[in-house]
């Protein structure tokens, strides 16, 4: 298939597209390159890609792509907080008007990266894909918008599916240290310390990257029926485990290191445990990795690659990252870029 992967540049994306072409699509990318440089390790080979912002992309740049999967987005609770009217613009107007660009262009199938996140505070029992939806930031509010507009112009050449990811672990070759594993084998790594800033009691599904990719790469040839305006999660109840549990696989991951649970950020709400059961009997589909692989894998890339403190608090997380592009000039306030750049 032809597919259109918008975000191609950022930690999911620069995973995906490998496996991608791996299975056989002809990939093309679409991204505004704000972690195209922050990379660990041999330097990622990226497809070729549409110039725009995903703001300014029209149906004529959509045709001829059999699906679109849609990463692109400013990308976490931090972010969409500090900015909210920017996380709403890009998040949820521009991915509405993907989607509709991408139905006007012809486009069969649009695969939407939403979140468990959604869920936001659902306490100890485990939430199918039609428990009520909490959103408790911009961020995961904004994904809920662009779930139900989507859904709302579907029609029998059109398809949205909608993967409510859980958090993401894993290495990539642009990697993220704002998430709680990839966050805390760094931190061990770095100081010595597996260091908890919450009371270490929130749950969290996790996810691996590749895990993730695979969700995706399923939902490109399931037939349509089983996607059709359907919302998956997309993990495995076995990483359903609290950030006290998590922390403890990094322990044993990383030697010599010590857990320290602060619980200086005061009270997390976002807490939620998942049931993924409907990407099982729908898709087939079963997430397959597992903490404390994760934390080795982690552990393994960040010595052998040479992981430092600078690049792990600044180029490696996104918020530091986006104000060191605006404060260069490279970025503008509303985020576009302000020049070209390859
Ligand atoms: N990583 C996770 O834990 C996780 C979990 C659930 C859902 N998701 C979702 O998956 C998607 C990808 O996540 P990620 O971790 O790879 O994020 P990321 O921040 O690494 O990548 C997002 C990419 O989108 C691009 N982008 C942002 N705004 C743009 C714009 N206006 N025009 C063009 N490109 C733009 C950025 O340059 C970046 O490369 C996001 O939609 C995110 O919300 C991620």
């Amino acid at each position: 298939m032809r597919v259109l992967v918008t975000g191609h540049q950022g930690y999911l994306g620069t995973v995906m597209v490998p496996m991608l072409i791996a299975e056989g699509h002809d990939v093309v990318g679409l991204d505004n390159g704000y972690f195209a440089d922050c990379i660990l390790g041999p330097a990622p080979v990226d497809p070729p890609k549409v110039e725009t912002d995903l703001r300014d992309v029209t149906a004529a740049q959509l045709a001829g792509f059999d699906a679109v999967i849609h990463l692109a987005a400013l990308s976490n609770d931090p972010l969409g907080s500090l900015a909210p009217e920017i996380t709403y613009d890009i998040n949820h107007f521009a991915s509405v008007r993907l989607a509709r660009a991408a139905k006007d262009a012809g486009v069969s199938r649009f695969l939407y990266a939403s979140t468990c996140s959604v869920y936001g505070s659902a306490g100890e029992d485990l939430v199918t894909e039609d428990a009520p939806l909490r959103p408790l930031t911009p961020y995961a509010e904004s994904k809920v918008r662009v779930e139900d507009d989507a859904a709302a112009i579907a029609d029998s050449g059109f398809a949205p599916v909608f993967l409510r990811n859980a958090t993401a672990f894993g290495f990539s070759p642009r990697l993220r240290a704002d998430i709680v594993l990839n966050n805390l084998v760094g931190h061990a790594v770095l100081t010595g310390d597996v260091r908890v800033l919450s009371d270490g009691t929130p749950w969290r599904p996790l996810v691996h990257a590749q895990d993730i990719a695979r969700a995706f790469i399923t939902c490109l040839t399931a037939p349509t029926e089983a996607i059709y305006c359907t919302a998956y999660n997309v993990g495995t109840e076995t990483n359903n485990l609290t950030v006290a549990d998590i922390a403890q696989s990094v322990v044993e991951a990383v030697p010599d290191s010590t857990l320290l649970i602060t619980g200086e950020s005061g009270p997390d709400p976002r807490s939620y445990r998942v049931d993924f059961s409907r990407a099982r009997a729908g898709l087939g589909y079963e997430a397959t990795w597992s903490i404390p692989d994760g934390a080795r894998e982690l552990y393994a890339a960040y010595t052998s690659y040479g992981l430092t403190s600078d690049a792990f608090f600044q180029r490696f997380t996104r918020l530091p990252q986006l104000e060191k592009l605006q404060a260069a000039g490279e970025i503008d306030q509303s985020m576009r870029r302000v020049s070209a750049r390859a």
